[in-house]
């Protein structure tokens, strides 16, 4: 990262801290690494994330059912999905620091901390392990889960019969992993608890090649919709060393942080391997009755795994601007306004002459609808001034005229432009902008 982009980096760590969209963890402690807090400001922006996902995923797709699975699952899930054995990473010690590195991460075998000599990489298992219920002994281990996946692949049969869906056909899902990741960092893109917006995709073997294309560009298509940069976006394709154990073929979508093109989304063919697994282990038939093809398959899952953390970081990044008016510097998040945290900031001119009663009305009248913010405190200039940090798209002012004529002032965020509205119109007027982008 040269220093401007650091800058960034530190500035974003900065303002979602002042804003109320991230904390770390446990600060009042000192922190707790890699784990982050969302504030009042980033939980709605994250809940927006969510939703536009669910919508696009669920809501849009006849053929996608929703999901929400347990995190704490059987253990032998584990066993038959290859993450007991495979999910490792390769580890080395210090030996006089006692620090503990990535072996990929290392290439000189000393400490990059101390100088020291490293031990020899030992492979390390990702998954966080417990115990459940009151006795400590080994029958009673349990893991969280690292991926939402495997609780749609136990319920394959479940959903399939009471959605009465055929294949092809999807299960969506959102929710908690975690991962004892060895190098977290570079604010919230590693973590150690993350949430993910999965979908598997069950399809007859043979034309899972083609539906591996098509979720590939829709995914890409989503992240533009999402209103991130599409020059700032592309494909990486896994090579034969870098492929999860259960993928015959995997695409990333990768965005161009400001410590370089890191991965955002995976879009993976996971062939027959998990439902052939799970029905190895459990014993179950998880097979697939054709009834009009009168044939008998276990189907292969195309799967797209995204990163509600990242891609919120993704927003952050792509979306924060600054601009220098009349000497001063303006921070404006110039984020879609579907996913905006607030949607609209709502101001008397003045805290005088009925001006703050009527605000507050039409800020009540909103509050029905929209996540608005109602704000009589400071110049105007400040209070725009404000709300552009956390990229709320319109400012609404109550002024002198209003109370005469009944309209108010609306702002846009990036061109700053105003326009004068009829009070009856602003709840329209903002569904509109808000529902189309503007
Ligand atoms: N079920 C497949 C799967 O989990 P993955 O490529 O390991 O695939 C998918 O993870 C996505 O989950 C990543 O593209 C990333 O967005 C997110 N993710 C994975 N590990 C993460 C971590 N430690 N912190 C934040 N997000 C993470």
């Amino acid at each position: 990262m040269n220093s401007k982009e650091t800058n960034l980096m530190d500035k974003l760590v900065s303002l979602c801290k002042r804003r109320g969209i991230i904390f770390q963890s446990s600060g009042i402690y000192g922190g707790i690494n890699s784990c982050w807090d969302y504030g009042p400001v980033g939980v709605e922006l994250k809940n927006n994330i969510k939703r536009f996902w669910w919508q696009s995923m669920v809501y849009q797709h006849e053929n996608i059912e929703g999901l929400d699975a347990s995190i704490i699952m059987h253990p032998r899930v584990w066993e038959a999905s290859g993450h007991v054995e495979s999910f490792t990473d390769p580890l080395v010690d210090c030996k006089s620091c006692k620090r503990r590195f990535r072996a990929d991460e290392v290439p000189n075998n000393r400490c990059p901390e101390c100088g020291g000599e490293l031990t020899e990489a030992r492979q390390f298992n990702l998954m966080f392990k417990t115990h459940i219920g009151p006795v400590e002994e080994e029958t009673s281990v349990i893991y969280l889960r690292p991926e939402t996946a495997q609780g749609i692949y136990v319920n394959f049969q479940n959903v399939l019969k009471c959605s009465r869906q055929k294949i092809p056909f999807g299960i969506a899902q959102i929710g908690k992993a975690f991962r004892n990741e060895i190098t977290p960092g570079n604010f919230i893109f590693r973590m150690r608890e993350f949430e993910q917006m999965e979908m598997q995709f069950f399809v007859k073997p043979g034309t899972d090649e083609e539906w591996f294309e098509t979720w590939k560009q829709k995914r890409m298509e989503w992240y533009i919709q999402l209103g991130i940069c599409p020059q700032k976006l592309r494909f990486h394709q896994h090579g034969p060393d870098e492929l999860a154990h259960y993928a015959k073929t995997a695409f990333d979508i990768q965005y161009e942080f400001p410590f370089g093109w890191k991965e955002l989304e995976g879009i993976h063919n996971r062939t027959d391997f998990d439902l052939r697994r799970h029905s190895e282990f459990s014993g179950k038939d998880l097979s697939y009755f054709d009834d009009e093809t009168r044939e008998r398959y276990i189907p292969y899952v195309v799967e797209t795994s995204a990163g509600v953390d990242r891609t919120l970081l993704t927003c952050l990044v792509d979306a924060y601007d600054e601009e220098e008016i009349k000497g001063e510097i303006r921070v404006v998040l110039r984020l879609a306004p579907q996913i905006a945290p607030v949607k609209a900031g709502i101001f008397p001119l003045v805290k005088r002459d009925g001006m703050p009663e009527m605000a507050q009305k039409i800020a009540h009248n909103l509050g029905q609808h929209f996540n608005v913010f109602y704000d009589e405190s400071g110049a105007i200039g400040r209070r725009y001034r404000r709300q552009d940090e956390i990229g709320t798209p319109f400012g609404i002012t109550v002024d002198s005229q209003s109370l005469q004529d009944q309209t108010v002032t609306v702002r846009e965020r990036d061109s700053m432009l105003q326009e004068r509205i009829s009070i009856d119109r602003v709840g329209e007027y903002l569904k509109d902008k808000l529902t189309k982008g503007n």
